[in-house]
């Protein structure tokens, strides 16, 4: 496994793989890697002959209070794990200096359209955040594909979209969230929570799969889906709910009559007291 830190070093070593005719795939991830990256990895591998990892805790898509400084860390461990699933992965861990020009950089990728619905609305800012440095890892690696977990599902029609508005040359691939036994997703913050919250936490999920249940028997109402997920969080955990909301894929906008045809989203957050969590599904309907 190779390890670069310079966007000078690794755009030259991928460039090097597509001049001998190899497919490259890129896995973003700020690092602290669980099986669900590890799920991403594997994806890349299996669609390209290449696979670019990066690790950047990226501090532009954390808000003031957000948990930036206490974002699990974990380089040793992250790059052991990854030896292990592909000794051959290419991984590119820039500095902030070496992502942001040394503090020069003045231009912001938004869509503040898409950016203002479900966790958008509580976190302000952090899809320019999330826009920009993705673009930017684009740039640093012009790879071919680009895998992302659906578990961020706001953050994959984002960039979805920003490859098509900006005609940036990347094909996008989104890889199923990864849960344990009891459904939780799988995700860095999880070992925030409390025992009592991680006993809590699977409600989430549960909120969401009852949605598409709801959905696949026929309820058109998003309002009523939205209502009966709140109550079911609002009684099965101590969190504060931040949404629980039904959009639509193609502009996140809440829907107040699903339509069949439609392709939406249920959607959940919750705020416990050390992490916020997400989860969702994607419900084509019948
Ligand atoms: O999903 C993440 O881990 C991050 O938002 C990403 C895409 C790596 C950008 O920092």
């Amino acid at each position: 496994m190779k390890i670069f830190h310079t966007i000078a070093d690794i755009r030259a070593q991928i460039r090097l793989a597509q001049c001998a005719s190899k497919s490259v795939a890129l896995v973003p991830t700020m690092g602290s890697l669980h099986a669900g990256h590890l799920q991403l990895v594997s994806r890349a591998k299996e669609i390209a002959d290449v696979c670019v990892v990066t690790i950047f805790i990226n501090p532009t898509q954390f808000g003031e209070g957000e948990d930036f400084d206490s974002y699990p860390r974990d380089l040793g461990k992250d790059l052991n794990v990854l030896e292990e699933l592909c000794p051959d992965a290419l991984v590119f861990v820039p500095s902030i200096e070496e992502m942001y020009a040394g503090g020069a950089t003045r231009t912001w990728v938004n869509n503040d359209e898409m950016a203002k619905y479900l966790c958008g609305a509580s976190r302000p800012g952090h899809f320019q955040g999330v826009l920009t440095v993705v673009s930017k890892l684009f740039n640093a690696c012009p790879a071919d594909i680009a895998v992302f977990g659906l578990k961020d599902v706001q953050q994959f029609f984002l960039i979805k979209k920003m490859v098509v508005d900006l005609n940036i040359n990347i094909s996008i691939e989104g890889v199923p969230t990864v849960r344990e036994e009891d459904g939780l997703a799988l995700s860095s913050r999880n070992r925030k929570l409390s025992p009592e919250e991680r006993d809590q936490a699977p409600f989430l999920s549960r909120a969401i799969f009852a949605a598409r249940t709801e959905i696949e028997e026929g309820v058109r109402d998003g309002g009523q889906i939205e209502a009966r997920m709140a109550q079911e969080l609002a009684a099965a955990t101590h969190g504060k709910i931040d949404y629980a909301q039904v959009v639509l894929t193609t502009d996140l906008a809440p829907v107040d009559t699903i339509r069949s045809g439609d392709i939406i989203i249920a959607a959940v957050a919750v705020f416990f007291s050390n992490a916020r969590l997400i989860d969702n599904v994607i419900i084509v309907v019948p």
